[in-house]
């Protein structure tokens, strides 16, 4: 038996193992549960363990277990893949590379714009946020060496260190984007992003926000709602652990309800 068959078999009977002890426990703690993988993955030869590896390879422990985020991110990167929509990925708010790298990897051959100050929250910024002054993360235990190290050697990586949105002039004026990534945390900058991102992404594009549904970082959800109030998409949210929302830009000019044709 080749190596690669006995690791299917292996993760086969694990996976039923899995079924058969672990779904019933989490039924009865009546608070977790054990979320299956979507079909197309799990039954083809796509190798997650892989992509689960890049995600806990960095993560802090509640986040590492948050695989319904990484299950998004995955279907999401296939889609803009799937489509061959056109464009950079650009993600805002980087801290130690985690979600960087595997955008990164799910987006092969596409530029990686990383804005991050690399230094943590600028104060100007916490001032006035409706979460950050209560919250004790402030980001400050990484740097832009070590987030280029974890990614690896590439020539596609444009890091942008500093204040966004001041850094934002560093993106040229023709540059577009496929894949958004919106992971700052605060209001400001969450909003200065939607301001910048949202005219330079092509139709059809991706746009992740985290933390919409976070009770530590309500100032996200204010952001994402008072941007998108006029703007033909809505984001939907997704079952991952602090409530992220998911946007695809409209591909098609909007049709103005009201008015009868010809
Ligand atoms: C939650 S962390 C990002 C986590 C990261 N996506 C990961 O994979 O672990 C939030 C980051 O946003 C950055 N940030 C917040 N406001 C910013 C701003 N105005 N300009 C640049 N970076 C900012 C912080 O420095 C911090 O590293």
């Amino acid at each position: 038996m080749s190596s690669t068959t006995s690791s299917h078999g292996r993760r086969k009977v694990l996976r039923s193992l899995v079924k058969r002890a672990a779904i019933p426990l989490a039924d009865a703690s009546g608070s977790y549960a054990v979320q299956h993988l979507p079909e197309w993955m799990a039954k083809s030869g796509f190798d997650f363990a892989r992509w689960r590896r890049i995600w806990t390879a960095r993560n802090p422990g509640n986040d590492r277990a948050d695989l319904a985020r990484l299950v998004a991110f995955i279907e999401h990167a296939a889609i803009v893949e799937g489509e061959a929509l056109p464009g950079s990925v650009a993600e805002l708010g980087v801290y130690r590379g985690t979600t960087a790298r595997l955008l990164h990897e799910l987006l092969p051959g596409r530029t990686l714009w990383l804005f991050d100050t690399f230094e943590g929250f600028d104060e100007r910024d916490v001032a006035g946020d409706p979460g950050a002054t209560s919250g004790s993360f402030r980001f400050t235990d990484t740097s832009l060496e070590a987030v280029l190290r974890h990614i690896g050697r590439s020539t596609r990586v444009r890091a942008c260190k500093g204040r966004f949105p001041e850094t934002a002039v560093a993106v040229p004026a023709g540059e577009r984007f496929a894949f958004v990534h919106l992971d700052a945390d605060l209001q400001k900058p969450t909003a200065d992003a939607l301001e910048f991102f949202y005219p330079r992404m092509v139709p059809g594009a991706v746009l992740m926000v985290h933390d919409y549904g976070s009770r530590a970082w309500p100032g996200v959800a204010a952001a994402v709602d008072a941007f998108f109030a006029d703007k033909p998409e809505s984001p939907v949210r997704i079952p991952d652990r602090s409530g992220s929302v998911v946007v695809r830009k409209s591909k098609a000019p909007v049709q103005r309800a009201g008015r009868s044709p010809g």
